[in-house]
């Protein structure tokens, strides 16, 4: 259920976000992706060019694939700013402390185990995983719980692509994410400030859902460490810490998983936690966010949309649910 359209994205030059050379070196990535055939895109152009396009992303319009949910009032985020100001605790709870600290996660060798009532469980090495479906850029945004907004263009394809190789069985009603918690490399890990390994999870007809992306770069590139690197989720609709980080297992199971936010603190941080400007966080109002990269503390705020700007593709899922109740 791919919605490709032009929507008048405004892109900012290639070099708003990055060095030339760095640029490059990320349409390599994603050039090697689309030589070994994993990289699909709507007019196939972009992902077989040999040399990365000069100028202004605004190319990459026809090629990659959007959701209604990003508007043309929408920037892309600066690189600079979607890759230093980050959530990753288990490198340290201030925003410049992943990049500063995730140099140490090792994304090599790795693998995810495929666990619980599925019919075919085992351990997936990352080859297999970026070998199993062609990838895609979708720019999706992601909501912060915490009032901030970013615009990505995400590379991956969608969850829903490995679950159905994996085929889960009837009784399993929910996906569970494990992520890695290595005290050796992530310097946080073993801190109380959350219950380790972080845990998140989704019901099964969210983590099918087409928007759901399994991720492994952004920009172009792979993700650097501190988004997540090297496998993640994206889950467009639901505020940004559902979004798991270099995963380790996903678990099929009958039982809603118990979530590393949800046992922090289970009357701030609910299982859906889908963005809802009508349901305020018990601490602070959910009505508006500030998007990362526009003027900095003093940016005008803008106002959160119901379900991130997702609710034609995802509404559905929540029909006559109370989601003050389920939030
Ligand atoms: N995953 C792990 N393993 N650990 C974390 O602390 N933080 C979450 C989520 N995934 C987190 C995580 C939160 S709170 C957010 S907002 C997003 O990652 C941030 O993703 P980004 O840094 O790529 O923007």
């Amino acid at each position: 259920m791919l919605i490709r359209q032009d929507n008048g994205f405004h892109h900012p030059v290639a070099s708003d976000i990055t060095p030339p050379q760095v640029y490059a070196q990320r349409r390599g990535f994603l050039q090697q992706l689309a030589t070994t055939g994993l990289l699909a895109t709507a007019g196939g152009a972009w992902g077989q060019s040999a040399v990365p396009r000069p100028g202004k992303l605004a190319a990459l319009n026809s090629t990659v694939a959007n959701f209604a949910g990003a508007q043309a009032t929408d920037n892309i985020t600066p690189y600079k700013n979607a890759s230093t100001y980050n959530n990753f605790y288990e490198f340290g709870t201030d925003k410049a402390d992943p990049a500063e600290n995730a140099h140490t996660l090792k994304t090599r060798p790795w693998s995810v185990d495929i666990e619980g009532m599925v019919k075919k469980p085992g351990v997936l090495n990352l080859e297999d995983l970026l070998k199993l479906s062609p990838m895609e850029e979708r720019i999706y945004r992601l909501r912060c719980v915490e009032g901030w907004s970013m615009v990505i263009p995400w590379v991956g394809y969608s969850l829903s692509e490995l679950i159905k190789k994996v085929e889960p069985l009837g009784s399993a009603k929910f996906v569970e994410f494990v992520t890695l918690a290595d005290p050796k490399t992530m310097p946080y890990v073993g801190s109380r400030v959350l219950s380790w390994p972080y845990i998140e999870g989704l019901r099964m007809d969210e983590a099918m859902h087409p928007l759901t992306l399994l991720t492994f770069g952004m920009y172009g590139e792979v993700l650097p460490n501190q988004n997540g690197a090297p496998v993640r989720v994206t889950v467009p609709w639901k505020y940004g810490f559902k979004s798991g980080k270099s995963i380790v297992k996903i678990r099929f199971t009958d039982k809603q998983p118990l979530t590393a936010w949800n046992k922090a603190a289970a009357n701030e941080y609910g299982f859906y936690s889908n963005v809802n400007p009508n349901v305020d966080h018990p601490r602070w109002s959910q009505a508006t966010e500030r998007r990362i990269g526009e003027g900095g503390l003093f940016a005008k705020k803008i106002k959160t949309l119901m379900f991130n700007g997702y609710e034609p593709q995802v509404g559905q899922l929540y029909a006559g649910m109370d989601l003050a109740k389920n939030f």
